[in-house]
């Protein structure tokens, strides 16, 4: 029996938890431990929330209340959209609690007894305005390795360096806009140059972790690490515990995977027996996990692995780190301040999480960028879900309830059903592997293939024909469905634990399973008819949710830029004399796309004048409008006809309107 302890990366108490966190980081590490629970390893889940960092305090900040707050609502918020999700953990717990800052504290103080911290006073940037020293993700700029704009202070999104944010060029404050001042501070810091050697050893043992995750450290690696800081200036994480430091934090990024510990400790103590999450960390045969998505990827590698090397207590250090890459969302990249996402709580108000779970498992960003698009899911959940597996529990156990009251016998002999079984067998060999090595797209689309494999087997043997002529032989057929369904009722199970236990239901099989039962046949089925598993998604269902998701990013737009002008003097503004005039006759222009020809009224005068507005009225709509006009304008010939003045409309993104008078008032009207 092998012994797994898997993570997911802590979700910062900041936010409600949306399906690219779950693509990426928690729902592989949820299949991959029921998976592993299913083939009886000792495996247990751990995961809680990230709840320190100066994004908790500023919002705190800009709400008037507590971080401790704004940690709670989400906290639970996140929690139980995991719920809603059919998560496993074992342990969900949270960063700002005492036993978790006691170890971060713990953490620190080794390091720095040991020699792997030092203290110095740098200059970094302070916001005059806000009144704060800036967390790194609060100063923005050009990045100094790439020169991409809207580079970070901590990393560059473009070109994945991590950056020191006093080399951003020409900073920014990202709270207020302003130019930062720099003023000096004592930090604490990581001497990550020290721990290279050991680390390059250990990392070179890793030559099975993934493509992605090994290419990036040896990126960072050959760039050569450098000193970190290690604490901040705010009020809000775990405290240092040393003298002289007032008003100084453990960095979010230090104090955040201790939290992997911490949880399992808090695990441990839920259990009634406070030493057994020992067994775990301290036990070198453990098998550490920690699911991830790309932007972690840094931290978890080398920075936390030589945080936990040089620790007096011998804990294991990451076995593998299984990062994935990004989800995107019906074509753009996510975004969670332009409101440009899916959020767990609203899907779930709507669908059923485990056809998240599907749709996300058979759609995983394992090797490359993915995009979600409701479309794709709807077209996921009826011909994969619906047409190809619930038509096959349907049509069995409707077929067997109509000619063997639902009861089917087993074979006496299976013989001439050997090669399908061994067909079936190597698929499901096939998943085990891919489960066992992060692959859950292929192992989805096996899955998949045996359902197919059911269909076509019942389509060939043709029952509705065959029981006119044996009864026993049509019991076989059914029996032989059954066994695919029971099939994928254990192999799906990581997937779609849910539903799986209700397919087991309606099989009439028990709900405690493993994985070596796919060997043990039943003697015979009693299926009990119930509700299809996967009603089909309908055309509506899925444009409303489009609809909801296009008015939410709207709303979410920030207000555009507006650029004014030079000041003019009123006297200038005179000058013009815009009045309102009525539209007598409207005409196109020969050869002209855009130009209408208007004959206008404004009291006792008539004018002709061109306006460019063909494209968004036609002639008819004009006639006998009243809009506003700028009448001395000088006279221009336009397309051969001279044009009097100019009306005047409004244009934005396309859209153009005239200026109508909201109330009814007479042409000659002047307008100021
Ligand atoms: O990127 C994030 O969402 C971080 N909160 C992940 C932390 S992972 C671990 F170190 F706790
Ligand atoms: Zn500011």
């Amino acid at each position: 029996m092998e012994k797994y302890l898997v993570t997911s990366a802590l979700p910062y108490a900041n936010g409600k938890l949306h399906i690219g966190h779950v693509a990426g980081a928690y729902l592989p590490a949820d299949i991959f431990v029921r998976f592993q629970k299913l083939i009886e390893n000792d495996v247990i889940y751990i995961c809680g929330t990230d709840e320190h960092g100066a994004p908790i305090s500023i919002k705190a900040d800009a709400e008037g209340t507590e971080p401790q707050k704004i940690v709670d609502f989400y906290h639970e918020s996140i929690k139980k959209s995991f719920e809603g999700l059919n998560f496993c953990f074992d342990n969900f717990s949270g960063t700002a609690r005492p036993q978790h800052h006691k170890l971060a504290q713990e953490f620190f103080s080794t390091l720095l007894t040991k020699g792997f911290i030092d203290t110095e006073v740098i200059t970094q940037f302070y916001c005059e305005h806000d009144k704060r020293f800036l967390a790194d993700r609060y100063v923005e700029g050009i990045c100094p390795f790439c020169n991409e704009e809207g580079a970070r202070g901590d990393q560059c999104d473009h070109c994945g360096k991590l950056i020191d944010a006093l080399e951003l060029k020409e900073p920014k404050c990202k709270l207020c806009g302003n130019t930062p001042v720099i003023k000096e501070t004592k930090h604490w810091f990581l001497d990550l140059p020290k721990f290279e050697p050991h680390l390059r050893e250990w990392l070179e043992t890793k030559t099975y972790w993934k493509d992605n995750v090994h290419k990036f450290i040896m990126g960072w690696l050959n760039d050569g690490l450098r000193k970190r800081a290690i604490t901040r200036d705010i009020n809000w994480g775990v405290p240092l515990p040393v003298e002289d430091a007032e008003g100084k934090v453990l960095y979010v990024w230090f104090d955040a995977p201790i939290g992997y510990i911490s949880s399992t400790i808090e695990w441990a103590e839920a259990q009634g027996n406070s030493d057994k999450w020992k067994d775990y960390w301290f036990d070198q045969n453990t098998k550490l996990i920690h699911f991830i998505g790309k932007d972690n990827i840094p931290f978890h590698t080398i920075i936390w692995p030589a945080m936990v090397m040089e620790q007096e207590k011998k804990y294991i250090l990451p076995h593998d780190v299984p990062a994935n890459e990004y989800l995107n969302l019906e074509g753009k990249q996510l975004s969670t301040s332009r409101n440009w996402a899916i959020w767990v709580d609203e899907f779930l108000e709507y669908f059923d999480g485990e056809l998240l779970r599907y749709v996300l498992a058979a759609n995983a960003p394992e090797t490359k960028d993915c995009d979600f698009y409701w479309t794709d899911f709807q077209n996921r959940v009826n011909t994969d879900l619906a047409n190809v597996l619930g038509n096959l529990i349907n049509r069995v156990l409707v077929f067997a309830k109509k000619y063997f009251d639902s009861d089917i016998i087993k074979p006496e002999n299976l013989d001439s059903y050997k090669e399908l079984f061994e067909k079936i067998d190597t698929m499901t060999s096939e998943v085990k592997d891919c489960f066992a090595n992060y692959r859950v797209r292929k192992a989805v689309n096996t899955i998949m293939d045996i359902a197919r494999l059911g269909n076509k087997f019942f389509d060939e043997q043709q029952p509705w024909k065959k029981v006119k002529e044996s009864k026993d032989e049509t019991n076989d057929i059914l029996y032989i469905c059954a066994e695919i369904l029971r099939t994928v009722s254990i192999v799906f199970s990581p997937v779609l634990p849910v539903k799986m236990k209700a397919l087991r239901d309606m099989l009439g099989l028990s709900n405690d399973f493993i994985w070596n039962d796919l060997s043990n046949t039943p003697d015979g089925y009693t299926f009990s008819v119930q509700q299809p598993l996967f009603p089909k998604i309908t055309d509506e269902e899925i444009q409303k949710q489009i609809e909801i998701l296009e008015e939410k990013s709207k709303a979410a737009e920030p207000a555009p830029e507006i650029e004014i002008k030079p000041e003019i003097e009123f006297d200038d503004f005179m000058k013009l004399d815009i009045k309102l005039v009525k539209i007598l006759s409207a005409e196109k222009v020969k050869k002209s796309k855009k130009l209408l020809k208007l004959q206008i009224q404004c009291g006792n005068v008539q004018r002709t004048v061109m306006s460019g507005i063909s494209n968004h009225y036609s002639p008819d709509d004009l006639v006998g409008k009243t809009v506003t006009m700028l009448l001395n304008l000088k006279p221009r010939k336009m397309m051969g006809v001279e044009s009097q003045g100019m009306i005047l409309a409004a244009e934005n993104d396309g859209v153009l309107s005239l200026l109508v008078p909201d109330k009814d008032l007479k042409d000659g009207s002047d307008v100021s």
